[in-house]
């Protein structure tokens, strides 16, 4: 009955709004995926990047021939791709024309706390924050998007969100497809659930937060993308509040995964799916053939249908994006056997190992609280983190400032989609992982960073700590904290 009602109510308000659909998740595809513009940063009198980015209301065209009020950077919804190298310093210049606060996290970079952007960063309405960092880390696919305390979910439903490439002498030596827009495609992927006005819904009281049953990419429903290459690299974001999609292609072609959250892999993974959690990244390379037309879906979770979905009404089949190849296509390099170099993870090198353990919103028992420093980690150590659902409600697990990696899952060696560069991972019902984390560079005994349930109602409810990183001899001291709310 779940499902009946759930594909009847996406008939019904999809068929309101015009979008031809034929069942449940399957769409017509009628628009060009729009692709978000990559912003050119000016170079400043230090020699830093400078980008400038605002957090503005306004109106979009999500589904077609109606407008919805969206949250946006520099336009109506989502953001334009920052693009930084390994070496370059960094800054940015935030100003907030929401009249609510809001922050700017830079999810996935390591940087120094007070650059963050999570909640003990707010930008208060009309005013300005600017953040400076050095780029130090792989090349990747990070992404930024808001981190307001217990306003995250609502402000990243409304589109606040974007792309941050990060570029390397060592991955710009590969033959992987890179020339943005054409080969090289930002997907960001987002669910909505919309009210008869077009209006966004926001009254989803799933378990999971906002689940929506119509999928957007790069803030448009039904996208088609045009492909004139035959190997099309897609970086994949799920840029959803809650929803953990299981990606493929309705053809059941295999293709390359070729990095994850935080840079390539050693070499391609080649599979016909992919699990995104929220927040999690895939870079994926896809092979076509001219002519042709392929639908990238995400599909119900198997064997069993219990790793992820939520017990009632969450739509497991859910269309994102069809390619459309052109009759004649470029050549592409050859996809390398070998990618960069990811060294293998090393567990002897820990000095500590720590246990968080999700239950009912809460970590390790315990409710966010902003004046509350859980975690005291010394800068340029090694640790074992060790994060238990034992639960039956599936959570997932981010931690700022690093990029770490999955030592195991459930005791056994990671799968070849976990064993790279990570910074969220997925925590199914009854799921234990261990990762290993190393906190370079940056000691700051009075600004937290944070660790947290990235289905962000979770987030916003209390499913996150306060973790900071000191030098030797130093006392965790929180400062001015709680006076901004
Ligand atoms: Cu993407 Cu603490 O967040
Ligand atoms: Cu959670």
């Amino acid at each position: 009955a779940g499902l009946l009602s759930a594909t009847a109510a996406l008939s019904g308000t999809v068929a309101a709004c015009g979008t031809p659909v034929d069942t449940a998740g399957r769409v017509d595809f009628t628009r060009p995926l729009p692709i978000p513009p990559l912003m050119d940063a000016e170079t400043d009198g230090a020699g830093r990047k400078v980008f400038r980015i605002t957090a503005q209301a306004g109106s979009a065209e999500l589904l077609p021939g109606t407008r919805t009020d969206t949250f946006g950077y520099n336009g109506d919804v989502l953001g334009p791709t920052l693009r930084a190298r390994r070496g370059d310093e960094v800054s940015v210049v935030v100003t907030n024309r929401l009249d609510v606060p809001t922050s700017v996290h830079w999810h996935g970079m390591h940087l120094p706390a007070v650059a963050d952007g999570g909640p003990h960063q707010p930008i208060a309405p009309g005013a300005e924050w600017r953040p400076n960092w050095y780029v130090d880390q792989p090349a990747a696919t990070l992404w930024y998007h808001p981190h307001p305390h217990g306003e995250t979910e609502r402000q990243v439903y409304r589109g606040l969100a974007g792309m941050f490439i990060l570029d390397d002498d060592e991955a710009d030596r590969l033959p992987l497809p890179r020339d943005y827009g054409v080969d090289d495609i930002p997907l960001v992927v987002q669910d909505k659930r919309f009210d008869d006005s077009g209006a966004l819904d926001e009254s989803g009281r799933a378990e999971a937060g906002l689940l929506g049953d119509t999928v957007l990419v790069n803030g448009v429903s039904g996208p088609y993308l045009d492909v004139s290459t035959r190997l099309v690299r897609l970086r994949l974001l799920n840029g959803s509040t809650a929803r953990t999609y299981l990606f493929g292609f309705t053809d059941g072609r295999r293709f390359a995964v070729v990095g994850s959250d935080g840079g390539l892999f050693a070499a391609p993974h080649h599979t016909d799916r992919i699990m995104l959690s929220p927040a999690e990244r895939a870079e994926l390379v896809v092979e076509m053939t001219p002519g042709e037309r392929v639908v990238m879906r995400s599909f119900p979770p198997d064997p069993d249908g219990e790793r992820f979905g939520d017990s009632g009404g969450e739509q497991d089949t859910l269309d994102i994006v069809e390619l459309r190849a052109a009759d004649a296509l470029d050549e592409s390099p050859e996809l390398p056997d070998r990618l960069v170099d990811v060294p293998a993870p090393d567990p002897a090198v820990a000095v500590t190992t720590r246990l968080f353990e999700l239950q009912g919103k809460r970590i390790n028992g315990q409710r966010m609280d902003m004046g509350r420093i859980d975690e005291v980690v010394l800068v340029d150590s090694v640790e074992i983190w060790e994060i238990h659902n034992d639960h039956g409600q599936y959570h997932n697990f981010h931690v700022h400032d690093v990029q770490f990696r999955v030592l195991d899952v459930d005791g056994e060696p990671p799968p070849p989609e976990l064993a790279g560069w990570k910074d969220t991972v997925f925590m199914p019902r009854h799921g234990r992982k261990r990762l290993l984390l190393r906190f370079a560079d940056y000691a700051d005994p009075a600004m937290p960073y944070m660790y947290h349930c990235h289905l962000l109602r979770h987030e916003d409810e209390g499913m996150m700590g306060q973790f900071v990183v000191v030098a030797p001899g130093q006392e965790p001291e929180l400062s001015g904290h709680g006076d901004h709310d």
